[in-house]
């Protein structure tokens, strides 16, 4: 290695440390990003995280699938009383893998090819919105 002073070592190990908290900080944005979209405008929530007996949200299995408190007042095809798991142990992700479910979100077709039943929506996001939503569901327990 050729000779580097000691002040531009020190800088060269700054600038490096500065990446990769830069890095952290980007992830941690993306994390949090996907969650506003998930929980602030999307609302998977509604659908996907079952309710205690007091009507409120179980925090404790949050995101984990649950039949649907509401129905439609006149029939509707193929309706889908049941959503699914969305946390990365449930069965949808060992069934779909991360690819098929970061496709689903920006296509709204599932590896078959298909729309999901209603009601659920057919969400188009933007690459990097989808990204997000992916990165913060990975972050769930
Ligand atoms: C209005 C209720 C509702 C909302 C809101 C909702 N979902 Fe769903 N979701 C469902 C139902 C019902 C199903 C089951 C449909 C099926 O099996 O075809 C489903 C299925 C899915 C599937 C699997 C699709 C399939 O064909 O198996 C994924 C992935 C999914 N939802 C992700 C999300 C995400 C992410 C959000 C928020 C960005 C969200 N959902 C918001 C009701 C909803």
């Amino acid at each position: 290695m050729t000779y580097m002073p000691n002040l531009q070592r020190i800088l060269l190990f700054g600038s490096i440390c500065g990446l990769f908290a830069a890095g952290t900080a980007a992830q941690e944005n993306k994390v949090e990003y996907g969650r506003y979209l998930v929980e602030e405008v999307a609302k998977c929530h509604d659908c996907h995280t079952p309710k205690l007996p007091n009507g409120e949200l179980d925090r404790s299995r949050w995101l984990k699938g649950a039949t649907l408190d509401f129905q439609p007042m006149t029939p509707i095809e193929r309706w889908h009383k049941t959503s699914p798991d969305l946390t990365p142990k449930g069965r949808l992700w060992q069934r779909w893998g991360e690819e098929a479910i970061l496709k689903y979100l920006q296509t709204g077709l599932t590896p078959k090819g298909n729309p999901a039943d209603p009601p659920m929506p057919g969400y188009k996001l933007k690459p990097k919105d989808a990204e997000a939503v992916l990165e913060y569901l990975k972050t769930l327990k």
